[in-house]
């Protein structure tokens, strides 16, 4: 196995206020931490894609992003780790983690997962419909793992946009399964995350 990573590091941080990737935590940028988790953890290279330093340019929905990144894979590649930029905390102990579980060779993709902590709800408008049962729910992360062709062969199979690349292994009829995730491996996707990875890094 021989695998790279794919940092994606575009897209318009809607929820945020502006663009995430090259904000900084603890004096380091958003993507260049996630690109560093990957090379610590074992990649052979990292494809960094956005408006940031080093990076190529990215596509309208974040698909479209991992789709250029895809391209922009080194022929040697036989397998993959997509992360978003947006996890900067994930460590080198998780990309480890992911790529070995990878490397047994039996499945089309890896991804982290944790346990819900929380009571989940079904809401519609202000109005508590009904209490949804955790059993058998998992909350997913990044990075998350693929062997190249079955990334690749997903991509090609559907243009329906997906939150994570492994949702378009599901579609695509292919095998997923996870290795535990981290709870520090927060998502920044409101401005108050900041400040929380901010005292999870102190
Ligand atoms: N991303 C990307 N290209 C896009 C959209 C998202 O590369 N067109 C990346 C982001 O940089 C981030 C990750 O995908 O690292 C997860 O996306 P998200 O947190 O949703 O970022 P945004 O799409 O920028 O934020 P929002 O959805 O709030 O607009
Ligand atoms: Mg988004």
């Amino acid at each position: 196995m021989i695998f790279y990573g794919i940092v994606v590091a575009a897209g318009r941080g809607e929820r945020f206020g502006e663009p995430k990737a090259g904000l900084m935590l603890g004096g380091v940028p958003l993507w260049k931490r996630a690109v560093d988790a990957l090379a610590e953890g074992g990649a052979y290279g990292v494809v960094l894609v956005g408006s940031v330093p080093g990076g190529i340019p990215g596509g309208a929905r974040r698909r479209d992003s991992v789709a250029a990144g895809l391209a922009a894979l080194p022929h040697d590649a036989t397998h993959v780790l997509v992360h978003d930029a947006a996890r900067p905390l994930a460590s080198a102990a998780l990309v480890r983690r992911v790529a070995s579980r990878l490397a047994e060779g039996d499945v089309d993709a890896v991804t982290p997962a944790i346990s819900i902590g929380d009571t989940l709800k079904r809401i519609a408008g202000e109005r508590v419909v009904e209490t949804v049962s955790r059993e058998g729910l998992v909350s997913v992360q990044t990075p998350q793992g693929f062997s190249v062709v079955a990334l690749r062969s997903a991509h090609a199979a559907d243009d329906d946009d997906a939150t994570d690349d492994a949702q378009l292994i599901e579609r695509d009829g292919g095998s997923v399964v996870f290795v535990n995730g981290e709870s520090g491996n927060m998502k920044i996707t409101h401005p108050d995350d900041l400040a929380v990875a901010e005292a999870l890094l102190r």
